[in-house]
């Protein structure tokens, strides 16, 4: 499909979405995040698509979203038409597991998207902000709820109170981020994560993705049984015979998603 504000490449399992708004360093207009609510329930569509990676530029990944587009909003635009809602909710709505390569600015939406992902690959020049309150606004889809679960109460009251940028030694350390790596080596870093992701069996991959996620919607007691109960479900799949059979073999395993 042709897209406006992302480009999207498929190869060897890989669905490579990037944000393409140069000239706004990626800022998230609602035409952007719809592109890319498309993009990503098309790879999740795609048989062959194994795993996702959003990035930006070398500059950002997404400098937030678009003031200009939002300079023009009021309350009853903005509630009736559920900003960034449908968009945002189709993504987290993805199965396959999604990695944020992060290089530059990574604030407001667009520090909120990477949080949306399941892990953050950071380069050293990313810059993480939830700086809202700049704007005489706050954070809208996740800068107060996903980092306060991230990296804890008093940092993301820091970040989102006084709008400063967080480094990527500092977002590593807290553990918003789960690798940092040299600036030239984000995308082989990255693509060398997805596509060893994507060896795995697609149903232990989409399990474990299901089962993290429950860690922060449900207490523990619950989300340990979900978890065991999964972990059970797994005997009923070819590719834990073949996955244990070839560890005790001595051979690479050769899954089927089944
Ligand atoms: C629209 C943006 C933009 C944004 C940058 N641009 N960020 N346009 N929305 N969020 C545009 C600039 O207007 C400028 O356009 C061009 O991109 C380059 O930006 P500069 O400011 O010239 O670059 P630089 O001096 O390097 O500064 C980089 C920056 C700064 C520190 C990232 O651009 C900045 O502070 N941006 C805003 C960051 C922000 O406040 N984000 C939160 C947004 S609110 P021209 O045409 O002048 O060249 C938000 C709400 C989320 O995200 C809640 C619901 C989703």
């Amino acid at each position: 499909m042709a897209y406006e504000t992302i480009i999207v490449d498929v190869d060897d399992h890989i669905a490579r979405i990037t944000l393409n708004r140069p000239d706004a360093l990626n800022a998230l207009s609602e035409e952007l995040l719809g592109e890319l609510a498309d993009a990503v329930t098309d790879a999740q569509k795609d048989d062959k698509v194994r795993c996702i990676v959003i990035t930006g530029s070398e500059k950002a990944f997404a400098a937030g979203a678009d003031i200009a587009m939002m300079s023009e909003m009021s309350f009853v635009d903005s509630f009736m038409g559920n900003l960034f809602t449908d968009s945002t909710e189709a993504i987290t709505r993805v199965r396959k597991p999604i990695i944020a390569a992060v290089s530059g600015y990574a604030l407001g939406g667009g520090c909120e998207l990477a949080m949306m992902c399941d892990f953050i690959i950071a380069s050293e020049s990313a810059k993480f902000g939830q700086p809202e309150v700049n704007l005489g606004v706050m954070a809208g889809i996740g800068g107060t709820q996903r980092l306060a679960r991230f990296v804890g109460k008093s940092k993301a009251m820091d970040m989102n109170l006084t709008g400063r940028f967080m480094n990527a030694e500092e977002a590593e350390r807290c553990g918003l981020v789960s690798r940092v790596v040299p600036n030239k080596k984000l995308m082989e870093e990255t693509m060398a994560a997805a596509n060893k992701i994507a060896s795995k069996s697609m149903i232990s991959v989409m399990a474990i993705k299901e089962s993290v996620n429950q860690a922060f919607e449900v207490p523990l007691r619950d989300g340990l049984l979900f978890e065991r109960r999964l972990f059970h479900s797994m005997f009923a799949t070819d590719d834990q015979s073949e996955g244990m059979a070839a560890f005790l073999e001595k051979r690479e395993p050769q899954f089927r998603d089944k």
